[in-house]
């Protein structure tokens, strides 16, 4: 026979009673995370969402209460009533928040029961994603679970009232609307009203905010829905947020300012930090160049350095082959890592190998700084010391180069400088190093597609300086995008847009977009651009990787509610699934829909 909750009301959650508390009478509402059973005495560990409180059942407290007790079994809703006592000398749990009180009750009620758990809900339990995914609202039961939402909620409301002190207002865009082109591939709704026609999930409200900018209405902010069918990874998933934004009569400097202001202000609020503002820039050259990615990991050195030069006379074929036919041999200097064992470092060469490398050769340097390494023998005394002056080579560092192509290189080096990182765990935990990435190429050269793309997205502004060279060298021209880069990870990229048509149509040129083409896709805009539209530039922020690294996670799916497995699969509903033969003649999507309607 279950009880009802009658007027019961609680009066404090689980992880609020602290030893001022004693000899309290209160209420407590909850799950059963853990029953033991010593005969006499029976303890339940009683879990809210907020955390767990030690509640004992006695004979000779209550009766009832500990013979019902008995039943009790995880995930069971109870009330219990009872009175807060500290804990007997040496039975304090320094782990709890409220280890050093339990509450004895006099009343139990049993609210409802539950199966038993598909998997433990106690926090250290190492359990397979799948089945917390099927089983999510249990998993989202763990108090650490809640706490990973309840700061995205908190970071929300942040950003809401900064940008409305900022003048912004939020306005909804359309979710089913007309392809816009952010490089991934688009989720697609069949339109059953306009036959064959179908719709397109946005993968960001990119052109619809610009359009507001056209509306005049100078701020627009919204927390919205964004939907991309890419390969997932830990920090990617087919529906994300974004925080996107959008200003007219700005420029950079504009964006930087009123960026910083706000993650300073997440920051401060959330983990109560303070983050020195301006925040770092570098160009992406330099980031390239120096870390071998757009979004450099700043928290520790192991800078790239370039040895092409160098590489050109020595005796090893396979620099001196990159060096002399337009590739490039670049080096790093593992400070400290000459204790590197044979197999960790054929390991090594192994996941280089897995980004493209032909090899990975490596140099020990030696306490009299000579150097050990298969490679040394390739080397005369002189290159060798301008090789150490270079990567400021001490007694047991050790070197690692990469001899080919510059963005394999780059590749190679960039992924094993982090690699190396972790490997060492030479990154400090609560370190935050936040970035701006400028300059951005505005063009990239597609082989496959043999044509120019689009580094950000087409609606992004050349540089004024560099614009001669759209028609003569487009590889050359530079754009006026900026990405915001937390701890090696790219937390949000925007650009100053165009705002004249004319510029607009030269762009999508450099793109190979037909007049027709651009006419039927993005007509719309260049007829915006043509009404008077302002100066305008943006930015979004990907709302699930900011939570993800302000909380520790190690994936953006422990910050969502409800996210998709690396198959893009919901393992709650079952999503998507099969629809039947009817849906989908009604969606004029199979052949023989003509004979249907
Ligand atoms: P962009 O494509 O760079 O820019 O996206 C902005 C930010 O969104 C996050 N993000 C993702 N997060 C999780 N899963 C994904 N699949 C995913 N894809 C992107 C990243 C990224 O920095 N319209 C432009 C913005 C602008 O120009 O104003 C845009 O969408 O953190
Ligand atoms: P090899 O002469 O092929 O035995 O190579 C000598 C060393 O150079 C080995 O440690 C290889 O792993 C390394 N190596 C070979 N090719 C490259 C390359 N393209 N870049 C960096 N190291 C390489």
């Amino acid at each position: 026979m279950l009880d009802s909750l009658n007027g019961i009301k609680r009066t404090h959650h689980c992880d609020a009673l602290r030893v001022a508390d004693v000899d309290k009478e209160i209420v407590l509402i909850g799950w059963v995370l853990r029953r033991r059973d010593h005969g006499g005495l029976i303890f339940i560990d009683l879990r809210d969402k907020t955390g767990i409180t030690q509640v004992v059942f006695s004979p000779e407290v209550d009766e009832n209460a500990h013979n019902k007790a008995h039943d009790l079994r995880s995930e069971y809703v109870l009330a219990i009533k009872g009175k807060v006592l500290q804990r007997p000398e040496g039975m304090a749990n320094s782990k709890l928040p409220t280890g050093e009180i339990e509450v004895y009750a006099n009343a139990l009620y049993v609210l409802n029961k539950s199966k038993t758990p598909p998997f433990p809900l106690d926090i250290d339990e190492a359990v397979s994603e799948t089945l917390r995914l099927k089983y999510r609202y249990l998993d989202l039961r763990k108090p650490e679970m809640y706490k990973n939402i309840y700061v995205r909620h908190q970071i929300c409301q942040i950003m809401r009232s900064y940008l409305n002190d900022n003048a912004f207002i939020e306005v909804e865009t359309p979710m089913l609307t007309k392809s816009t082109p952010e490089g991934a591939r688009d989720y697609l709704v069949p339109s059953r009203v306009n036959q064959g026609c179908f719709f397109a999930l946005p993968q960001s409200p990119q052109l619809f905010k610009q359009i507001l900018m056209v509306a005049g209405f100078e701020r627009y902010y919204q927390i919205v829905r964004c939907f991309r069918d890419e390969d997932l990874r830990a920090d990617r998933q087919p529906e994300f947020t974004q925080l996107d934004m959008e200003m007219s009569f700005i420029e950079e400097e504009d964006m930087y300012k009123l960026i910083e202001g706000l993650i300073s202000k997440i920051f401060k609020n959330i983990l109560g930090m303070d983050i020195s503002a301006p925040f770092k820039r570098i160009t992406y050259n330099d980031a390239m160049s120096l870390y071998g990615t757009d979004r450099p990991d700043t928290r520790f050195g192991m800078e790239l350095k370039d040895l092409t030069d160098i590489a050109k006379n020595c005796g090893l074929e396979v620099f001196k082959k990159a060096a002399t036919t337009g590739g490039v041999v670049k080096a790093l200097n593992a400070k400290g890592m000459g204790d590197l064992s044979r197999k960790e470092l054929d390991e090594l060469t192994e996941f280089a190998k897995g980004f493209g490398a032909q090899g990975l050769a490596w140099v020990k340097i030696k306490e009299d700084l000579s150097w050990q390494s298969p490679i040394a023998k390739f080397f005369n005394d002189d290159e060798k010391n301008l090789v150490t002056t270079i990567l400021d080579g001490k007694a047991g560092d050790i070197y690692f180069f990469g001899a080919d192509n510059m963005g394999i290189v780059n590749k190679v080096l960039g992924e094993l400088r982090l690699e190396l990182a972790k490997k060492k765990n030479i990154i400090q935990k609560n370190q935050f190093n936040l970035l701006w990435v400028t300059d951005f190429p505005m063009f990239e050269y597609d082989s496959e597609l043999g044509r120019y793309i689009a580094v950000h997205h087409p609606f992004t502004s050349p540089k004024e300086e560099d614009i001669s060279l759209l028609e003569t060298d487009p590889i050359k021209v530079r754009a006026r995008a900026y990405d915001l880069v937390l701890n090696g990870i790219e937390v949000g990229g925007g650009s100053i847009r165009i705002h004249q048509e004319s510029m607009q149509e030269k762009v999508f040129e450099t793109l190979s977009i037909t007049k027709e083409d651009a006419q039927e896709k993005f007509g719309f805009l260049l007829e915006a651009l043509s009404f008077g539209a302002p100066p305008h530039g943006g930015i979004a922020f990907g709302l699930d990787r900011l939570v993800m690294l302000l909380q520790g996670c190690d994936t953006i799916r422990d910050v969502i509610a409800f996210p998709k497995t690396q198959k893009a699969q919901c393992m709650l509903t079952g999503a998507p699934d099969k629809v039947s033969m009817g849906q989908l003649l009604e969606l004029h999507i199979l052949p023989g829909w003509e004979k249907k309607v």
